[in-house]
C-alpha cells in the first residue's frame, strides 16, 4: 500500500506502507523529513502531527480518543484536517492516501 507525504515546501515522497502500520512508522522507516514521532506512537508527543489531504479526510476519519487533546500541543497551526500520524493505521481503505506535513514539529 502507498502513502504520499507532501512537505511544507511542496516536495512529495511516495512510500510503501504495510497493512496495520502507522503512517508515522511509514514516514520514519522511509526517512521522510517532517515527522519525528518522538514518543514512538503512544500519543504523548504530537511530533507526528500531519494534515490529511482534504480529499482523504473522510476516509482517514476523525481523531481518536485522547488525540484531540494532544493535537492542541502540536507546534504548527492546527487545522480541521490535523491528525497524529501515529494514530492512522494503513488499511486498504486509505491505500494511496496523501498526507501534508507541517513546517515544523518542534
Ligand atoms: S508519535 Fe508521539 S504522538 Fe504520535
Amino acid at each position: 500500500m502507498k502513502v504520499t507525504f507532501v512537505a511544507a515546501d511542496g516536495a512529495s515522497t511516495l512510500v510503501e506502507a504495510d497493512e496495520g502500520e502507522s503512517l508515522m512508522q511509514a514516514a520514519i522507516s522511509n526517512d521522510v523529513d517532517g515527522i519525528l514521532g518522538e514518543c514512538g506512537g503512544s500519543m504523548m508527543c504530537a511530533t507526528c502531527h500531519c494534515y490529511v489531504d482534504e480529499a482523504w479526510a473522510g476516509r482517514a476519519g476523525p481523531p481518536v480518543d485522547g488525540e484531540d487533546d494532544m493535537l492542541e500541543c502540536a507546534t504548527a497551526e492546527r487545522r480541521a484536517t490535523s491528525r497524529l500520524s501515529c494514530q492512522i493505521r494503513m488499511s486498504a481503505g486509505i491505500d494511496g492516501i496523501v498526507i501534508h506535513l507541517p513546517e515544523t514539529q518542534v
